[in-house]
């Protein structure tokens, strides 16, 4: 009967027409996982509906709709997926009902409207970047709204200020910055690939952070579609909200459609190394050292520190650490070298291991890891290969000695493949009160740990194997990092450290997570999702929980 019915309605519209029959063949088919139920039709036609009712009537609203038996429906899904783990995992999560590619801001407004009326989960995505893929994956099933469309770079040089769109990606921010004023500069990420979405409002960092901050230390408005689907700026969202989404998750609040930032200066000429130690030399003293001078140094040097176990260049069947050092230096070569020749002889700089470039070319080579070469590659939006991957992240807040870190190496050596990237605090960072913004690790703490495994093969053997390696090294780091709480970095997302078990909004449970990511920032914001999102439409594996009303 059911399907009668959606027949006469389908015969009605020859596109329709086409989805349901791919629904009755996946039906015949009993494929469950994939399965089309005629209810999902129905949803999608009531969906359809209120989007037409809610939008222009010159816009064909179709045209942004994928629904899961349109042919281009999974390259669009996966255009954007950044981590092979979450498509092609023997423990996949089901994939979104439709997914939405608004070219305008009124789109989002009827995406919100409409999907809350269906009932619908709506997963926010920009560039698809967070580690464990909440962006695009759900236990419950739900619609994504992807806002690759929205894109837009507008720079303003005599103000130093942009408007950037969420959906941009930190390439294209950096290169129509560069376009418009050679001396101006973002401090942000160092991944091009990253979009502005989930990276500024999860507190983003780059090679410049202790001279200006984070990002969000650098945001001056915003514009926000809020759970009625009404679009506010800094002035009518007010103060909490908009202090929420400077680090505290943009998807727990609404969808973010631009932030204004500030930008900063950069000298015509910056300097760049990387310079590379095994233990069989002296990279215990390097690694070391660096603790002492990387989180104190002049504001204008970023050094940032990458154990890696890998294979021994003089005994080839032994394994080894090999410690590298990536610097950014808003300065001359000849500056750097007199500077860490007096705090970091260990390290031996010499001139030519150094290179002086412009900023921008100092963006292309800090990207090096994906081969890119001009400026104009960072408005390549498709660099990466999404890998088989797994973060976790810690804050030190004392050096750990020289014994420690031969331990910490013999372990890493014995698990084989999990690596850690140290990225020193200090500056800049310790001047900005923990409370200015949802992001609070500043003053106390020296840098931040990210552990970092990647790896080749598809399965669950692989899967758990590195899954369990990276987990060990965490739990042997226990007594060198931060406790009570052992705090983490949100835009690292770690499912490991406390999920909301789907569907449910438990204060106890979100501040398992909560305390980790945001300490004592985390009541200020429950306090603003409660006022904004109270029946907490927007929500996710680790979204801030509101407070039961009082009622
Ligand atoms: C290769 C790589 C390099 C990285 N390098 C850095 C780095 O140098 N510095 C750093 O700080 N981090 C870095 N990260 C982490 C990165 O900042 C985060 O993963 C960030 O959240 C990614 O943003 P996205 O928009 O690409 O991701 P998405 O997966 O699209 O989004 C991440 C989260 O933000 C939400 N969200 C996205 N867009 C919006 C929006 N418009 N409105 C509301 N909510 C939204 C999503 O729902 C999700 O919860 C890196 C990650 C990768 C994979
Ligand atoms: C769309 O608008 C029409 C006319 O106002 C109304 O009858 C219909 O119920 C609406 N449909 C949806 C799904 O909102
Ligand atoms: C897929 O969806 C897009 C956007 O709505 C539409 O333009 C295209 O015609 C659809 N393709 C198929 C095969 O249904
Ligand atoms: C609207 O878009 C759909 C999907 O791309 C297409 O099939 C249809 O012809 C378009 N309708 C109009 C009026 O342009
Ligand atoms: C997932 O696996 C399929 C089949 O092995 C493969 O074709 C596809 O490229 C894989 N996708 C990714 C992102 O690794
Ligand atoms: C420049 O910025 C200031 C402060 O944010 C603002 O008051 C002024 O209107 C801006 N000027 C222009 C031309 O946008
Ligand atoms: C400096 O960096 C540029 C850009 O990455 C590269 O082309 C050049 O070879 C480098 N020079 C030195 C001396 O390393
Ligand atoms: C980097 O890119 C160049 C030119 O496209 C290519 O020849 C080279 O093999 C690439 N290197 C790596 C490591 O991918």
């Amino acid at each position: 009967m059911i399907l009668l019915y959606y027949l006469i309605k389908a015969i009605a519209n020859s596109a329709n027409l086409y989805a349901f029959l791919l629904v009755l063949i996946l039906n015949l088919s009993s494929f469950p996982s994939l399965t089309w139920a005629a209810t999902d039709v129905s949803v999608y036609e009531s969906f359809l509906q209120c989007l037409q009712n809610n939008t222009n009537p010159q816009d064909n609203i179709s045209e942004i709709v994928y629904y899961q038996t349109n042919a281009s429906y999974t390259s669009v899904l996966e255009a954007y997926i950044r981590n092979a783990r979450l498509i092609n995992s023997t423990t996949a999560k089901p994939k979104p009902l439709i997914i939405l590619t608004p070219k305008q801001i009124s789109h989002v407004q009827a995406s919100v409207i409409c999907s809350k009326k269906v009932g619908y989960q709506l997963k926010i995505r920009s560039g698809g970047h967070d580690y464990e893929g909440i962006s695009y994956i759900s236990d419950h099933p739900f619609f994504l709204l992807d806002m690759f469309n929205l894109r837009s770079v507008q720079v303003d040089v005599k103000n130093e200020s942009a408007w950037v769109q969420t959906g941009a990606t930190l390439g294209e921010l950096y290169y129509t910055i560069w376009q418009n004023s050679k001396a101006h500069g973002f401090p942000a990420g160092v991944c091009p690939t990253v979009a502005v979405g989930g990276h500024f409002s999860g507190g983003g960092y780059g090679n410049m952070l202790r001279k200006y901050g984070l990002a969000v230390d650098n945001v001056l408005d915003a514009q926000i579609v809020d759970v009625n689907g009404k679009l506010l700026d800094r002035k009518s969202m007010g103060e909490d909200l908009f202090w929420a989404i400077r680090g505290g998750g943009g998807a727990s609040f609404g969808v973010i459609i631009s932030y204004k930032i500030k930008l900063v200066l950069v000298p015509e000429i910056v300097t760049v190394f990387k310079v590379e130690r095994y233990i069989e030399e002296d990279a215990t003293d390097v690694a070391h050292k660096w603790q002492f001078v990387a989180p104190k140094t002049d504001n204008d040097l970023f050094m940032r520190m990458l154990l890696q176990p890998v294979t021994s260049k003089t005994k080839k069947k032994e394994k080894t650490i090999r410690v590298s050092i990536y610097a950014f230096y808003l300065g001359n070569a000849d500056a750097l070298v007199s500077l860490l020749g007096k705090e970091f002889p260990e390290l031996g700089l010499k001139k030519e291991n150094c290179n002086e470039t412009s900023w921008i070319q100092s963006v292309v080579w800090w990207a090096n890891s994906i081969n890119i070469t001009s400026p104009k590659d960072l408005l390549d939006r498709n660099l990466n290969s999404a890998n088989f991957l797994k973060r976790k992240s810690d804050y030190v807040q004392t050096p750990i000695s020289k014994d420690g870190l031969n331990w910490i190496f013999q372990r890493m050596i014995e698990l084989g493949k999990t690596g850690l990237v140290f990225n020193a605090y200090g500056g800049r960072m310790n001047e900005i009160p923990a409370t200015d913004a949802p992001f609070p690790h500043r003053a106390g703490n020296l840098f931040k740990i990210q552990y970092s495994v990647n790896w080749q093969q598809a399965g669950s053997t692989a899967e758990n194997e590195y899954l369990t390696q990276i987990r060990k090294l965490y739990s042997y780091m226990t007594p060198f990092v931060s406790k009570n709480p052992r705090s983490a970095f949100l835009n690292y997302r770690d499912l490991d450290i406390g999920v909301m078990e789907s569907g449910k909004n438990s204060y106890e449970e979100g501040s398992v997570y909560g305390f980790k990511y945001f300490k004592g920032n985390f009541d200020r914001l429950v306090k603003a999702k409660t006022a904004v999102d109270p029946e907490n439409f927007f929500r996710n594996e680790q979204s801030i929980p509101t407070l039961p009303s009082k009622a």
